[in-house]
């Protein structure tokens, strides 16, 4: 494992220490035919010289626009013939053009005819938002560039997945889209997920969007010039450029029109937001049994237990160890857990032992469920089970297979009754490190595993240029005669070639498409397979999958974990930075890390300070590794009292959070934000990572620094009340240096101009919690007004219909006015009302049901 780990960090220092290079200049297209309608327009855009840079130039191209509303601009240009690769409707669906009156958008598409390039602005400000007039587009058959100036020192947010800076770098910057296995997450690294989306945040000008909706392996640079220009290059391998501009302009608005593109994120059960434990190493059933008991005598509140591959049969999917974990003994577990009002969620790995005496193979074999290598036979691979063959999403055959496997192993009656599913090492992640499994991820796994499988034989060099059979034109799957293992452009993944520990790129989809293609998207199609299945499997209730590989729009279908950290300082800071892209720019609420981190060994202050700070982002998991030791929070005293009040404070907090999440799933508004998105006007604010809103009134500045008991955290121009003594902060926009903090403590202030509901009681389970009465906390703004919002339901209905409650709060300086629908019936009543000032706080004490609209004057 240590060489393989340094063997990838040389690999890794060499091919990431490459200074980009700017491409060569080729003439570009020349736009004719160009047809201008009120709310579109469409062009030929025909090459003007041959220049083939990496690839064979495509000739003829077609460019759309479209003001799909007043504040979304589509870019479409593609292949003419319409045979380049683009990602499939079913995979991703696009949103629908409302044709508005180029006039009446925010956002004004400009062009030159020859050569054509063009540019975005906003006419309200004068502003060019994207600019590519310094260098004509390059559109070949695997090499796709387009660049566009920006003004100096950009404040740029997103193309996650990554680990870097959350204010992305403005000088010899890559970031490279490969889905990818990525232990310890490296930093200037492709990790799990591609999400081709930035914010461009130009202070008090505004806020926009742009996305790229193209799923091929790509690099972006972010760079100057010789001359110091400032710009942004897409260099993807393949696909069409599909351009969505989004006008903000608030930063709040661009985070729910870019959700509008990929889709609004799943709503997620109640009891999600409860605290989860993991590990990777129980290796007995009684050792999980253990851990609930210890969780329950430590009085820490466990939600949900997860079983990681531990429980599995020789690590095979949709089996269970009969001597560590038999069956009966899994069942009364997740029995138990029932019965005490807790949850049980299973992991399943893409992977499919190849072994004619099981089940799951034998019978996907027969649906035609699995990719299949060039010579017609399965494509194999190696994953933790040993030799395996891989699911291909593309075929409706294999969501029979998967769903029916799902429905026969987690039956209630005579399986393992799981509330949820864990979609893991779906980049896809594949042991054997070249094509005839001579290197594997590590000797550990080989050992473990026995031999590796062999593989149909290499094909000869010539027989690597994949050909596709004649098809159609205009299908959009990709374009015939292209070398599909080894592009001339070389995108800088960290696992080396594009086919290094994952599927061979020139596989075949079912539907005719290439795993070159489509790589980036298997991870988010394995979780929209298994959110399907359990859609199928109790089809009222809304389904939680978590997935490791995301693609964008990926929240639609599942959650997600910020894949293998280590229990480092670093990457608890980290974490937060990976929550601010994820859940602020790139419309994936339900996110974390995994809680004191997965690899090595976690410390025990470091561990406390985690719980706490977790305890304030959407999902909260500890998980760690085998080769971890245990690191339940109860292993040692410090943690324990630090999650005892961690995981109480959450707990009081759920229905904020909930509804945050609500909004999030009908609206697109961002669950977590950072403090720019709250003062976008304060420049000291554009840089700040270490903090974050959860919601919109409550602030959390953690203290982040290794082994410290200091926090420095600034506070916008603004009134603010600290979160656990009510006292109120004017702020004239200020950094605060708090020393002391206790191990146990983290700074939390809510926004004057909020009301924040909370339960009046913490408790055991989120069952327990839906019981308790709620507090209302008024922070008067520096109007003295404030408002908030509570969402009701059942906490697990797919469609709750009427039966919710949406309850707007506000607050006139004397009586809160709290009205809305009020459809949820509940006993449950608003217990007190809080009203926090200058000498101290207010307190009026209740009942008011929340059946109706109510007014209380204080
Ligand atoms: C991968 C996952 C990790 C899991 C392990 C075993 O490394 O990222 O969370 O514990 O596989 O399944």
């Amino acid at each position: 494992m240590a060489l393989f780990l340094i063997l990838l960090l040389l690999f890794a220092t060499t091919i990431l220490a490459q200074i980009p290079r700017p491409a060569a200049q080729c003439s570009g297209y020349r736009a004719t035919n160009i047809h201008e309608d009120v709310s579109y327009m469409t062009a030929d855009l025909i090459l003007i010289d041959n220049c083939s840079l990496h690839s064979k130039d495509i000739q003829n191209l077609r460019l759309l626009v479209e003001y799909q509303t007043e504040a979304r601009l589509h870019v479409l240009i593609e292949d003419a013939q319409k045979e380049v690769y683009q990602v499939q409707e079913h995979v991703l669906p696009r949103p629908k053009t409302q044709n508005v009156t180029a006039n009446d958008a925010a956002l004004k598409f400009s062009f030159t005819q020859d050569p054509f390039t063009f540019n975005i602005t906003r006419p309200s400000t004068g502003d060019v938002l994207f600019d590519t007039s310094d260098s004509p587009l390059n559109f070949e058959s695997q090499y796709v560039r387009v660049r566009t100036s920006l003004p100096q020192n950009p404040n740029l947010y997103g193309l996650g997945e990554h680990s870097d800076d959350f204010r992305l770098p403005t000088s010899g910057y890559r970031r490279t889209f490969w889905n990818a296995e990525s232990p310890f997450i490296p930093n200037h690294a492709n990790l799990y997920g591609s999400h081709p989306v930035y914010f461009d945040h130009r202070g008090e000008s505004g806020t926009h969007g742009v996305f790229l909706l193209n799923s091929n392996g790509m690099d972006i640079i972010i760079d100057k010039t010789e001359s110091g220009q400032q710009y942004l290059e897409y260099n993807a391998i393949g696909g069409v450029l599909d351009f969505y501009f989004v006008a903000g302009p608030q930063p709040a608005e661009v985070s729910k029109q870019y959700a509008e593109i990929v889709g609004l994120p799943a709503m997620m059960p109640y009891w999600t937001f409860g605290f989860h434990q993991c590990k990777y190493g129980w290796s007995t059933i009684d050792h999980v049994a253990e851990v609930v008991a210890n969780y329950s005598a430590a009085g820490i509140p466990l939600e949900v237990v997860w079983g990681d591959i531990d429980y599995m049969e020789e690590k095979r999917d949709f089996s269970t160890d009969p001597s560590r974990y038999p069956l009966d003994r899994v069942r009364a577990l997740v029995d138990n857990l029932h019965q005490n009002n807790q949850h049980y969620i299973q992991i399943l790995d893409p992977g499919i032992r190849r072994l004619d005496s099981y089940g799951p193979y034998t019978r996907g074999a027969e649906k035609r469920a699995f990719l299949r290598a060039s010579d017609g036979s399965f494509y194999r691979g190696m994953q933790w089970p040993g030799e395996v063959v891989w699911p291909d999403w593309f075929t409706p055959g294999t969501q029979d297979w998967w769903t029916s496997e799902i429905l026969s192993f987690y039956n209630r009656s005579t399986g393992i009754d799981v509330d949820g599913l864990w979609v893991d090492m779906n980049e896809a992640s594949n042991m054997c490190g070249d094509m005839n499994c001579l290197t594997s991820a590590s000797t550990i796994i080989t050992t473990a595993v026995g031999k590796n499988p062999h593989q149909p034989p290499p094909l000869p060099p010539h027989h690597r240029r994949q050909t596709t059979p004649p098809r159609k034109t205009g299908h959009k799957l990709g374009l015939p005669d292209r070398d599909l293992l080894s592009p001339t452009y070389p995108i800088a993944s960290h696992r080396g070639p594009l086919s290094a520990f994952t599927l061979y790129t020139n596989v075949t989809n079912a539907d005719g498409s290439h795993q070159y293609d489509t790589h980036n998207l298997y991870g988010s199609m394995m979780s929209a397979a298994t959110r399907r299945a359990l859609l199928t499997r109790t089809p009222r209730k809304r389904p939680f999958v978590l997935t490791r590989s995301t693609f964008a729009g990926v929240a639609a279908h599942a959650a997600h974990w910020f894949g293998d950290n280590a229990s480092t300082w670093d990457h608890y800071r980290t974490a937060i930075r990976q929550l601010l892209g994820a859940a602020a720019v790139q419309a994936m609420p339900m996110v974390g890390s995994d809680v004191c981190g997965f690899n090595g060994e976690a410390e025990e202050k470091m561990c406390a300070r985690w719980a706490l700070m977790a305890a304030f982002q959407p999902f909260y998991r500890n998980h760690a590794d085998v080769s971890a030791p245990d690191q339940e929070f109860y292993r040692w005293p410090l943690v324990g009292e630090a999650a005892r009040k961690a995981v109480g404070v959450r707990y009081r907090l759920l229905d904020y959070l909930y509804t945050a999440m609500w909004r999030a799933s009908e609206q697109g508004r961002a669950v977590v934000s950072p403090l720019w998105f709250g003062y976008p006007g304060d420049e000291a604010t554009w840089g700040v990572q270490t903090q974050w809103f959860l919601g919109e009134a409550l602030l959390v500045s953690p203290v982040v620094d290794d082994d410290s008991q200091t926090v420095r955290y600034y506070l916008p121009k603004d009134v603010w009340y600290d979160f656990w003594t009510g006292e109120k902060v004017v702020s004239a926009g200020e950094m605060k240096r708090v020393e002391g903090v206790a191990w146990t403590d983290i700074p939390v202030h809510i926004k004057g101009g909020s009301i924040v509901p909370m339960r009046a009681n913490s408790a055991n389970t989120t069952a327990e919690l839906r019981k308790q009465n709620f507090v209302i906390t008024v922070a008067p703004g520096a109007d003295g007004t404030a408002r908030g919002e509570l969402y009701l339901d059942d906490g697990e209905s797919l469609d709750v219909g009427d039966k919710k409650s949406v309850i707007t709060m506000n607050w006139n300086g004397k009586a809160v006015e709290a009205s809305g629908t009020f459809g949820y019936d509940t006993d449950v009543v608003v217990e007190r009302v809080v009203v926090l000032g200058d000498g101290g706080s207010r307190t009026q004490e209740g009942p008011w049901g929340l059946r109706k609209a109510f007014t209380l004057h204080l």
